[in-house]
């Protein structure tokens, strides 16, 4: 009983979550979406995934950045003021520690033809969910990851932020049976990225990262950890990395917006190096904590 009736004011509390949908802020429960939106039927839409502390997005011009170049590459023309769009959704959803989600689609045309007409009018929809301040919490408390190793079925436009995701769920999915926590996928005998989020291996105290291109995202948190490595004095390069060097690997890292930097410990049931989060990792944790310190207290 007691169990039941939790349940119920489980769904009534999300329930209450304010959205935005269209021009409006309205609980999540009264927006709708026509079923001939071709997000739905065609994942014919991009998105962003933004962190916000304490209220304040975290790296938000950059996340506007790449959303900006998302839509130019499929050829929506939408350019609303996310930025207040999104402050104001955090705002009506009482501030603090949030991931922001913001979704645009091509829209309706009120039936399911494949062809789509340049003037539809694309639906924008955002919503956000609570998250854990990674950098307040301290890297003793970062759980190192478990990875899988596989292909990667993904198309070759991965630089554009898609909603078309099922390679990514497909493969992802295949690690959380198999007790993981993350897949590293592999295209023509390289590595690419993970399924939500970015690579990094370090060897000889030299962080390598899969260079830019069609086949992987540009991580907004790839480029952080680039930028603090320049003004720590690390070593990096931007090069090709085949699945075989893993074995050699001191380190290994993945990255996202709402996990930042995450020590993966062990591939495919062996350990990485010792299997524990290693020094680099620590001194990149700690470049982040400073930098999120900075951002929110607004010191230089
Ligand atoms: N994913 N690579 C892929 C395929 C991703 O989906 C993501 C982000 C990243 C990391 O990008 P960033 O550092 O800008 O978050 C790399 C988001 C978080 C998601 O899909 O939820």
């Amino acid at each position: 009983m007691f169990n039941a009736l939790s349940k119920v004011w489980a769904v009534a509390l999300m329930n209450t979550d304010i959205v935005y949908l269209n021009g409006r802020y309205l609980p999540a429960n009264e927006a709708q979406v026509s079923v001939f939106d071709r997000g739905f039927l065609f994942a014919d839409s991009v998105y962003e995934v933004i962190p916000y502390y304490q209220g304040v997005g975290f790296r938000l011009q950059q996340h506007l950045d790449r959303l900006a170049y998302s839509l130019r590459a499929i050829r929506i023309a939408a350019d609303d003021d996310w930025r207040s769009i999104l402050d104001g959704l955090v705002e009506r959803n009482g501030g603090g520690n949030l991931s922001v989600y913001l979704q645009i689609s091509r829209g309706s045309a009120g039936s399911r033809t494949h062809a789509y007409d340049q003037s539809m009018t694309p639906t924008v929809f955002a919503c956000c969910s609570p998250i854990k301040d990674i950098y307040a919490l301290g890297a003793d408390q970062v759980k190192g990851y478990t990875v899988i190793v596989s292909a990667d079925l993904r198309w070759h436009r991965c630089d554009i932020k898609s909603t078309g995701l099922l390679p990514n769920i497909l493969v992802l999915q295949q690690a959380r049976e198999a007790g993981a926590d993350e897949a590293l996928l592999v295209r023509d005998g390289l590595l690419s990225e993970g399924t939500s989020c970015n690579l990094f291996v370090v060897r000889q105290g030299v962080i390598y990262t899969p260079k830019r291109s069609s086949e992987i995202l540009g991580g907004t948190t790839r480029e952080l950890i680039l930028e603090l490595a320049a003004e720590a004095g690390i070593p990096f390069q931007e090069v090709d990395i085949r699945p075989e060097e893993l074995a050699n690997a001191d380190e290994v890292w993945v990255s996202s917006s709402t996990r930042g930097v995450i020590p993966v410990i062990e591939i495919d049931g062996t350990p990485v190096a010792d299997g524990q989060k290693g020094p680099l990792w620590q001194q990149m944790f700690a470049l982040f904590t400073r930098f999120q310190h900075r951002l929110m207290t607004g010191e230089k």
